[in-house]
């Protein structure tokens, strides 16, 4: 076989079979194919597109370019969450504590954020002393003894993917659908899970921008993960501003920390429930969306869910005094209002420069190598759809640093748009899919 052949048998608008995928795959992650040739297949998928089945074979070469991770040693059906990113995103915090005390055994592979989305490890890390830097033992040992363990992925997981993200991240050939679905649907199946539930987000705070793209994102996700043999759902959900309203590293831990106490933002608590409820019909916890749904108030109501939370950051090496004093948890030095400077209804929120604000103050990281301040962020007061007066406040900034403040404060204001003109208001929970 060739790669010559191959990427010209793609240019030509052939379909590859899974011999010639498994062939450049193989060939390119242990180097004997060059960059150039795979820049050029991967142009060429770009224009041409993949079918369902080409699809599907490039994901699974992708997952077994490296360890796929075996949990049979894991009693129950283990569902995984995978969410494709937003501001203020902390749903695994509230949502995998939920879950596990409902029976469903959580073995999460996390990662960290980079640019203006924050990765579940980095908020983690927010409890002094929590470490996702569990061997493979000790994961599922933590799995089996209290139902839920997070940590960090491997080097090895997928390394085919890393490769061909990083060289399509500098060819232009990231927004691909099916490059993209099968990307991310490789790493999910690499880890191990029998079922999948997927949180697409959707808007200006989004990897998806629009709600079409969102969507054919979901089904061409849901699709690989069926025909994979692992029970997959996509929840596609609004990213169109904040989820919740803590944004930053220990906010976002303190909201998912009152959320487990019944008192967190309704949108969030809204997304919990139906990716919660999901993620027990998939796992059998539940046979019927009510039931479903009754189980996880429970878990709020009675506390388990939150003692669950404690339990797990325990077992990670945390402080699980934090969760019940949150006033443990990193606090930045600078508190202040942002105040509105006009009189009428919030229309819009650039919800993607809410995440900048976040990084400008230090929360996010600009490069892989960057160090983060887990303290900053902000904590918004007004979402769309509230009126406000001149003078109202918006939200309170979160900040070590006033020149970082003052920056971010004037770039927030910016990313709020009012007028006199009430909008009209929709679900956070956009579709449900498979
Ligand atoms: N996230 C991924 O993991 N892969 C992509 O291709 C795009 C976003």
């Amino acid at each position: 076989m060739r790669m010559y052949d191959i990427i010209m048998k793609k240019r030509n608008g052939g379909e590859l079979s899974r011999e010639e995928i498994d062939f450049f795959v193989e060939g390119y992650t242990k180097e004997r194919i060059p960059d150039y040739q795979v820049s050029a297949l991967m142009m060429a998928i770009y224009f041409q597109k993949m079918t369902e089945n080409e699809t599907l074979h490039l994901t699974m070469a992708m997952a077994q370019s490296g360890e796929m991770l075996d949990l049979a040693s894991i009693n129950g059906i283990k569902v995984d969450k995978h969410s494709t990113g937003g501001v203020g995103d902390k749903t695994s915090l509230a949502l995998t504590p939920m879950v596990a005390a409902c029976g469903i055994p959580v073995a999460k592979m996390s990662g960290r954020g980079l640019g203006h989305t924050g990765g579940t490890i980095d908020k983690l890390e927010s409890f002094p002393g929590f470490s996702t830097a569990l061997t493979t033992e000790q994961f599922i040992q933590n799995v089996n003894e209290i139902g839920i363990a997070i940590m960090g992925q491997t080097a090895d997981l997928a390394p085919a993917d890393k490769k061909l993200y990083a060289l399509r991240d500098v060819t232009a050939t990231v927004d691909n659908m099916s490059l993209i679905a099968s990307s991310i649907m490789s790493k999910k199946l690499a880890a191990g899970a029998d079922a999948i539930v997927l949180d697409v987000k959707t808007g200006s705070g989004a990897f998806m921008k629009t709600e079409g793209d969102a969507l054919a994102l979901a089904r061409e996700m849901v699709q690989i993960g069926n025909n994979a043999g692992r029970r997959t759902v996509a929840v596609v959900s609004d990213m169109d501003q904040p989820l919740g309203r803590a944004v930053g590293n220990a906010l976002e831990v303190r909201e998912a920390i009152d959320t487990l106490k019944g008192c967190g933002p309704k949108d969030f608590e809204e997304l919990c429930m139906t990716l919660g409820t999901q993620m027990l019909l998939l796992g059998g916890a539940a046979s019927d969306k009510d039931a479903a749904e009754a189980m996880l108030r429970k878990t709020i109501s009675e506390g388990s869910a939150l003692k669950k939370l404690a339990q797990f950051v325990e077992a990670q090496g945390g402080d699980a005094e934090a969760v019940y004093n949150p006033s443990m948890l990193p606090e930045a030095s600078i508190v202040e209002p942002i105040r509105s400077e006009t009189e009428g209804f919030i229309t819009h929120i650039e919800c993607d420069e809410i995440g900048v604000c976040s990084l400008i103050l230090g929360g996010g990281r600009e490069t892989k190598e960057s160090e983060i301040d887990l303290s900053v962020g902000l904590v918004l007061e007004k979402k769309v759809g509230d009126f406000v007066k001149k003078g109202d406040i918006l939200a309170y900034l979160h900040a070590n640093d006033r020149s970082k403040a003052k920056t971010a404060a004037d770039r927030f204001l910016k990313a709020y748009h009012i007028s006199a003109q009430k909008p009209e208001m929709r679900s956070i929970i956009r579709e449900i899919i498979g």
